[in-house]
């Protein structure tokens, strides 16, 4: 049984390294952010197209140190004033979560200070639930979480219950993450990594009804054991990619990309003007029926998964809760069904240390301290 724990002044240091992004935060008691740091790989791993693992470790090592010094700098604390650490202990790039966990452990250590472990995805939603508790804003539970980014695509039926909160996976991509879908797309277009900023950027310039493809709803798969096949709502966007692909094949437009990839190589930090005039109509209206599609899809999804679940709240995060596209028609969507739909702010989308160091508070509180061999687990899952 978890013992209630003295809780101070509630610093808790975050730090974040699942991915491409070395993170850390202060973050006083669940909900006041006091420092927010993250240092991004994206020009280390852009001219790979992707995140290369090995280099991802590397850089995690590179800059961990020096990010959680300026977080802690910029809290206007001293490490000594922390009371506990919270790290990602996954699911992740085993390597780089191994980084943040090796230096958490030997930082609470010397401390003298707990260790929260945090799952990543619920850090997720807690980056939610933290600007909503700074807005006053209270959330009824259960609430429909739909934490979309480039790894994943889930749904979670969370509830608070005496102080903790409890997850349900109620929902789940059976290929491709929706973000994986937009840098996969991206990149068939000759655009940049990661691509769905560029996407997002772009597709209000085409008309996403020019090109229609089909939305992937599947209901049950009849290939799971039956033990799955209970009601959870899966997405599927490797059709869709495929759609793309075929479509730029079908429409010759191999050429118009390999010219649009050698502009791009040419500019060291391109923007939205230098692309825009880099994309015919065809491209435009692709891109902007491909991100209906998507959009389409995930709201098809979490409405249907919240009707069915009695969820008043749907909070929506991970990367992709930052496309305007997606946040403009869930807002409309829920307007129309009394139901309240809230997302990070674009810096809180992506992947960062605040929503790991949030999502520890609770934990610190009930006494959830990590074990002294905590390890990195790549695939964890969560509910
Ligand atoms: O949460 P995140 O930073 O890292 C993961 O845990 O994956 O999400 C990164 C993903 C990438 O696939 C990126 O292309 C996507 O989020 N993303 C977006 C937007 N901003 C980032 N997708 C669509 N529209 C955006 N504005
Ligand atoms: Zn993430």
């Amino acid at each position: 049984m978890a013992a209630q724990q003295p809780q101070p002044g509630g610093l808790i240091l975050g730090i974040e390294t699942s991915c491409d992004e070395t993170a850390a935060s202060v973050v006083r008691a669940g909900c006041d952010l006091l420092s927010n740091v993250v240092a991004s790989q994206m020009e280390t791993h852009a001219a790979f197209g992707g995140v290369v693992p090995e280099l991802a470790s590397r850089e995690h090592l590179r800059r961990i140190v020096p990010v959680v010094r300026r977080a802690v700098a910029d809290a206007g604390l001293t490490l000594a004033d922390l009371d506990a650490v919270a790290v990602t202990e996954g699911p992740g790039l085993a390597g780089a979560l191994l980084v943040g966990i090796s230096y958490a452990k030997s930082l609470a250590y010397a401390l003298g200070k707990p260790l929260i472990a945090v799952n990543h995805l619920e850090g997720h939603i807690h980056a939610v639930l933290m600007e909503l508790r700074q807005q006053h804003t209270h959330v009824e539970s259960p609430v429909l979480a739909l934490v979309v980014s480039g790894g994943h695509t889930h749904l979670y039926l969370a509830r608070e219950e005496r102080g903790t909160w409890r997850y349900r996976n109620v929902g789940r991509t059976v290929d491709d993450a929706a973000g994986e879908a937009f840098d996969k797309v991206a990149k068939l277009l000759g655009l940049g990594y990661p691509g769905g900023p560029w996407l997002d950027a772009l597709a209000p310039h085409g008309n996403p009804r020019a090109i229609h493809f089909a939305t992937a709803q599947i209901k049950s798969k009849p290939h799971l054991p039956q033990t799955e096949d209970d009601g959870t709502q899966f997405f599927s966007f490797s059709g869709l990619k495929t759609a793309v692909l075929r479509h730029v094949e079908q429409h010759n437009m191999r050429p118009s990309i390999a010219t649009r990839r050698h502009a791009l190589e040419a500019i060291p930090h391109p923007t939205v003007t230098d692309i825009l005039p880099l994309c015919d109509h065809p491209t435009l209206d692709l891109i902007a029926g491909f991100q209906h599609t998507v959009v389409e899809s995930l709201m098809r999804g979490a409405f249907a998964a919240a009707a069915r679940h009695n969820a008043r709240a749907i909070l929506v995060s991970g990367g992709v809760a930052a496309n305007r596209e997606l946040r403009a028609r869930f807002t409309a969507e829920a307007a129309t069904r009394a139901i309240t739909v809230s997302f990070p702010s674009a810096a809180l989308a992506t992947d960062n240390a605040a929503m790991i160091a949030a999502a520890a508070w609770p934990k610190f509180l009930s006494g959830t301290h990590a074990a002294d061999d905590l390890q990195a687990t790549a695939q964890l899952r969560l509910g």
